[in-house]
């Protein structure tokens, strides 16, 4: 592996690597961006202009060759992940590819299997995993709170998401020639919505809380939003609940309440492009204290670039891990089994339990 900074190359110049990878690269020491691709030569050259990246290509075959490129970030549509990524393995990248890791759990499982045969790194960019609110209530429960035994999760995207971001993000850059899949992922808006934002919700609940065994979900629909509602049971004995809404009449909303033995996290995450780090109130049962942290460092699309350059080049665990991504997609897979068949849904752990 070649030394500092790590050599990457962007697959997809569309809305999330103008928003979030780009400018991310451009904060970074520990990544250079050497190459840019997407199928779309305007949108390629625009980018490229705006990243100062002097290597564009069309082709991803192409940039899959170029030398100098040790990882791709992977940042297409939905059902273009897992054949791209295991495309780049075969290759000899590395990869971090946007979420959820698949359209399916057992697509996700063909990933797992070409990453085994290749030996490359795979992170998914469930990114709020490196937020720094996140991270330390992470460490707080694992080092302080005991058992987990009640757990709440809320996520509400809001009807204003669209103008919010806009208010702090650049103008879109567009192409009339960007690459789609054949049948349009958000045709389907009640899936499209519960894997999509649903994939955060899960990730960060696994994230701070373990592995979930079962889910029992119902959904409301009303006037083109939905508001799934569901029971978890986790590994370790305790209960959970979940809202996802998308979307409300109000404002952003993400939250998160852990209760373990000796202590308890509360957890407000903001808007991920106001690169707020997220609120995390860990109130400790030994001292009788709480803790709130400030992290500076709190673009987590940033965050989580340099740790993927630390997976590479430190050989450190992704976060998440192929494994997470594929667990993220069964539990919506579950979410969205249980509301069909109004049934409890247990869930398979081909692997056997995450640590
Ligand atoms: N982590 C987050 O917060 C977050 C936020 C938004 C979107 N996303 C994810 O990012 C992914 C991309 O979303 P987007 O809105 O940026 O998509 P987009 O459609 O705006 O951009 C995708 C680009 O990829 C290009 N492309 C696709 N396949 C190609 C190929 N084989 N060769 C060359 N170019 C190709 C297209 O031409 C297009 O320009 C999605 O999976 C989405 O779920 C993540």
């Amino acid at each position: 592996m070649a030394g500092l900074p790590l050599k990457l190359g962007i697959l997809g110049c569309g809305a999330i690597s103008q928003f979030a990878h780009v400018p991310a690269v451009l904060r970074s020491k520990r990544v250079e961006l050497v190459a840019l691709c997407d199928a779309a030569e305007d949108l390629v050259d625009q980018v490229a202009a705006v990243a100062n990246v002097k290597k564009t290509y069309t082709d991803y075959d192409a940039m899959l060759a170029d030398a100098r490129v040790d990882a791709i970030v992977i940042a297409a549509p939905d059902p273009f992940h897992v054949p791209l990524a295991n495309r780049a393995m075969r290759a000899g990248k590395h990869v971090l590819v946007e979420k959820p890791l698949g359209e399916t759990s057992s697509q996700c499982l063909e990933l797992i299997e070409v990453q085994k045969q290749t030996g490359m790194k795979v992170q998914v960019g469930s990114m709020k995993r490196h937020d720094p609110g996140m991270v330390f209530a992470k460490r707080f429960l694992k080092e302080k709170a005991g058992l987990v035994f009640s757990v709440g999760a809320v996520y509400r995207d809001s009807i204003f998401r669209a103008d919010m971001q806009e208010s702090t993000l650049d103008p879109l850059r567009v192409s009339e020639r960007i690459v789609k899949p054949q049948n349009d992922p958000k045709a389907e808006r009640e899936h499209y919505n519960l894997f999509t934002q649903g994939v955060h919700l899960v990730d960060n609940v696994r994230y701070l809380a373990g592995e979930v065994l079962a889910i029992t979900a119902q959904v409301s629909h009303h006037n083109g939003n939905w508001s799934w509602h569901g029971l978890l049971e986790f590994a370790e004995g305790g209960r959970g609940h979940f809202e996802l809404t998308c979307k409300s009449c109000g404002d952003w909303c993400e939250r998160y309440e852990v209760l373990g033995d000796n202590g308890s996290v509360q957890i407000e995450v903001p808007l991920p492009f106001y690169h707020r780090p997220s609120v995390a109130r860990c109130y400790d049962g030994q001292t009788q204290q709480w803790t709130q942290p400030l992290g500076g460092r709190s673009n987590a699309y940033a965050n989580q670039l340099d740790y993927f350059a630390a997976v590479v080049q430190d050989d450190l665990p992704a976060s998440p891990d192929a494994y997470d991504g594929f667990a993220a997609v069964q539990l919506l897979e579950a979410i969205e089994q249980s509301v069909i068949t109004g049934q409890r849904i247990a869930i398979n752990q081909p692997f056997g339990e995450a640590t």
